[in-house]
């Protein structure tokens, strides 16, 4: 029996799969490429020293998702796949809604045909939209504000009634902060397209020399500094989360959500300083106007992940601004980059 990862070629689905390999499970790939490199799996089974089964389809067509279905045994499913860059989604709201809601309707219905009723969902913090305070728990009322977020919420939503329907059902919910860093040999991680708009991706980039400078959105918020305050986490802790609600899936049913976040909060200014404590590199910045959209702070209360999962976040942000910089160094050009050495 094998696991099936949507979206496994990914940024957050290549360290699941590293994750589940490593505790022994068998995995099954599928992903469009549509955001990633066929190279990010070739780096996994470098890491793992296993070959990965791998489709590049698109979880749109139920055609192909059942030809998967058929020429595996699949057991439970880490739907990973979709988009998830805001501002393309208030630009192209019809594209989001059908590549992440429509295909989250077309794997489900493949799942039921083929009796596989587990999964563990790659939701978002995004869903809470502007926190009313922090830390952020399950029980608060979403309310995203972008057709990325909303995408999010509707599945979530559809996914519940899915278990209403059957209660064989057993799915689990988890609503990531902010995924930084990257496996610790250097040979995966976060691979944007083009200049990136998340704060880590854009720091590993101006201490590569790749951007001059570091636009600082606002210093004008309620916070330690008047910069945006997150939760980062690392990228390891929330693929062993993944691996948690996977084992937790196989033990229960139902449908439970979980924050899964570190529940402290680092401001802008602090997390350069903590990058450039971690690596010796200077981070030039500006500050600039706040970016339309953005929240003042937004952290986590783990508390629930901790007590149904028995999951928490390991790293400190000293290991997330070092793995984040020692992916940046070894792959300049990303998976576009000449093949790393493993460096652990
Ligand atoms: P990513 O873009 O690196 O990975 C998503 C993968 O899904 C990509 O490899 C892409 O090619 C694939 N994909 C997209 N649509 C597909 C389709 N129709 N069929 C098959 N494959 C498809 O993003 P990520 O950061 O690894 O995020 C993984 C999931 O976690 C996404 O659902 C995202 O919305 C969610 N998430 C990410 C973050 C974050 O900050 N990275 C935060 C919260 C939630
Ligand atoms: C963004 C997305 C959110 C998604 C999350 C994780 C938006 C509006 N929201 O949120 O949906 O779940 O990423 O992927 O895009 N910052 C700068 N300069 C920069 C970039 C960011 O100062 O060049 C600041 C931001 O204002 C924010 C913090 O850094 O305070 C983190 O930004 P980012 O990494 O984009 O994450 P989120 O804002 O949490």
């Amino acid at each position: 029996m094998a696991i099936l990862i949507t979206g496994g070629a990914g940024y957050i689905g290549s360290h699941i799969c590293v994750e589940l390999i490593y505790a022994g499970y068998d995995i099954i790939v599928v992903d469009n490429l549509s955001n990633s490199n066929r190279e990010s799996i070739k780096r996994v089974e470098l890491i793992t020293g296993k070959e990965i089964v791998f489709y590049q389809i698109d979880i749109l067509s139920q055609n192909d998702l059942e030809t998967v279905f058929l020429e595996n045994s699949i057991e439970a499913v880490i739907h990973c796949a979709g988009l998830k860059a805001v501002g393309d989604s208030v630009k192209a709201p019809l594209h989001y809604y059908q590549n992440n809601v429509t295909g989250t309707i077309i794997l489900s219905k493949v799942m039921k045909k083929f009796n596989v009723k587990k999964m563990v969902f790659s939701s978002s913090a995004t869903v809470y939209g502007i926190p009313e305070f922090v830390p952020i728990r399950e029980s608060f009322l979403p309310r995203p504000i972008n057709p990325y977020g909303r995408s999010k919420w509707m599945i979530e939503e559809i996914l519940k009634d899915l278990h209403l329907s059957n209660n064989e059902w057993s799915i689990t919910l988890l609503r990531y902060f902010n995924p930084i860093g990257a496996h610790k040999s250097g040979l995966i991680g976060e691979d944007p397209n083009g200049i990136p708009n998340n704060l880590m991706p854009i720091i590993t980039q101006v201490a590569a020399g790749k951007l001059n400078i570091l636009q600082v959105y606002g210093n004008c918020y309620p916070t330690v500094d008047g910069t945006g305050v997150r939760d980062y986490i690392h990228v390891a802790d929330l693929a062993n989360g993944h691996l948690k609600a996977l084992e937790k899936t196989f033990n229960s049913s139902g449908v439970e959500v979980y924050n899964l976040g570190t529940g402290e909060g680092y401001s802008v200014l602090e997390l350069i300083s903590a990058f450039e404590l971690a690596t010796g590199v200077r981070i030039p910045y500006k500050i600039t106007q706040p970016r339309p959209g953005d929240v003042a702070a937004c952290y986590a209360d783990p508390a629930k992940a901790r007590q149904g999962l028995g999951w928490r976040a390991e790293n400190g942000i000293r290991e997330m601004c070092e793995d984040a910089w020692r992916w940046q160094s070894n792959n300049p050009d990303g998976y576009l980059s000449e093949e790393a050495e493993i460096r652990c």
